[in-house]
């Protein structure tokens, strides 16, 4: 019998339950993979603790790696046995195996193992979307990275300074610090929990000659947006990507001129690699760029699936660092 995570009402941690869920045969389109490894992601806890609001019961997990046991029709260019993983097609990645749009599934290079895959992929191609698609990285250029030891700033980091961009690294502890440090990030700023973010714009122009960051990857949310603002260089860009402290205020767009001309995006990993083209080149430059030693996959800790409500707890008291992975 097959398993999976399920919630049935939004709340705490305690909300996820492991049930038995049986798997029919692949439909028409669909690939059945028996998972190996599962990715968590902090969107998996938006939606569980009811910020990102979805249909209940509702099944977590959008990133997960495995092997293709059966194929339904119209699944051309799939083999049984082989190495997949993928990042979206509709969450329920949180389970021993699932039935999944074929078109969406990524072939994994042999340079990777399922563990590392798992904690990559859906990282992997969030930092690609920021240093592809939303801001080109500048040689030279300041970028201030928010919780730069997480699963995506970690990423992240290296791949900007492995590309010449002088990071900022923001995190929340000493040891976090270390680890952005060791990803080539040029400096750190430490803000504890609990802390006001307030004196962060005047410590970016410290460490930037008064000049401000060309860039800033704020995945904070509510507690950091008018910092992030305010510690961006004229015409600099605020790329908005997350909320972990909570949704934004609203502002007035003429903020954006007063403090000098400013942009802002708000981007979408699902958005990003909506189109089957874009995916598996976006996936092949990651894997390409992994192999290359610019990206890392970094595994805070492995927890069986059964323990997924242990991993979200740990997860939203920020105790971990870079990827937790669940393991069927
Ligand atoms: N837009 C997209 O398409 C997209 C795709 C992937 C991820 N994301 C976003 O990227 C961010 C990182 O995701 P991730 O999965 O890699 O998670 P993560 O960075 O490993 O974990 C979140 C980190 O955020 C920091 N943080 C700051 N304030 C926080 C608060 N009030 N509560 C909890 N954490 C807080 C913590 O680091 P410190 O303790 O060092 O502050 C924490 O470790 C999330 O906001 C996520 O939504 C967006």
């Amino acid at each position: 019998m097959n398993h999976r995570i399920s919630f049935h009402t939004i709340g705490t941690p305690n909300v996820l339950r492991w049930e038995e869920a049986p798997l029919p045969e692949p439909r028409p389109g669909e690939a059945k993979v028996r998972h190996r490894a599962i990715g968590v992601n902090y969107i998996d806890a938006y939606q569980r603790s009811g910020a990102y609001p979805v249909p209940l019961p509702a099944y977590p997990g959008f990133e997960a790696v495995g092997r293709v046991e059966a194929l339904g029709s119209d699944t051309a260019g799939l083999q049984v046995g082989q190495r997949v993983g993928y990042v979206d097609g509709g969450a329920g990645a949180y389970s021993e195996a699932k039935n999944h749009p074929a078109s969406r599934l990524i072939p994994l290079p042999e340079t990777i193992s399922d563990d590392e895959a798992a904690g990559l992929l859906f990282k992997g191609l969030t930092a690609h979307m920021l240093v592809r698609r939303v801001w080109r990285p500048q040689p030279g250029a300041w970028a201030l990275v928010h919780a730069a030891a997480g699963g995506v700033g970690l990423v992240l980091t290296r791949w900007l300074t492995s590309e010449g961009v002088r990071v900022i690294g923001l995190v929340s502890t000493d040891e976090k610090a270390a680890l952005a440090k060791a990803e080539g990030a040029e400096a750190t700023l430490v803000v504890h929990r609990g802390d006001s973010y307030s004196a962060l714009p005047n410590q970016v122009r410290q460490l930037t000659g008064r000049a401000g960051a060309a860039v800033v990857f704020d995945s904070t949310g509510r507690d950091t947006f008018e910092s992030s603002l305010d510690s961006l260089a004229p015409f600099g860009l605020l790329v908005s990507y997350g909320r972990s402290s909570g949704p934004l205020p609203t502002f007035d767009p003429a903020e954006l001129a007063k403090r000098g001309s400013l942009a802002l995006q708000r981007p979408s990993i699902f958005h990003h690699v909506a189109d089957h083209a874009i995916l598996q080149s976006a996936a092949k430059e990651m894997f390409a760029a992994h192999a290359e030693g610019k990206l890392k996959a970094h595994i805070h800790r492995r927890l069986p699936l059964q323990e997924a409500a242990e991993a979200h707890a740990l997860f939203e008291s920020r105790a971990t660092t870079g990827a937790l992975i669940l393991l069927p």
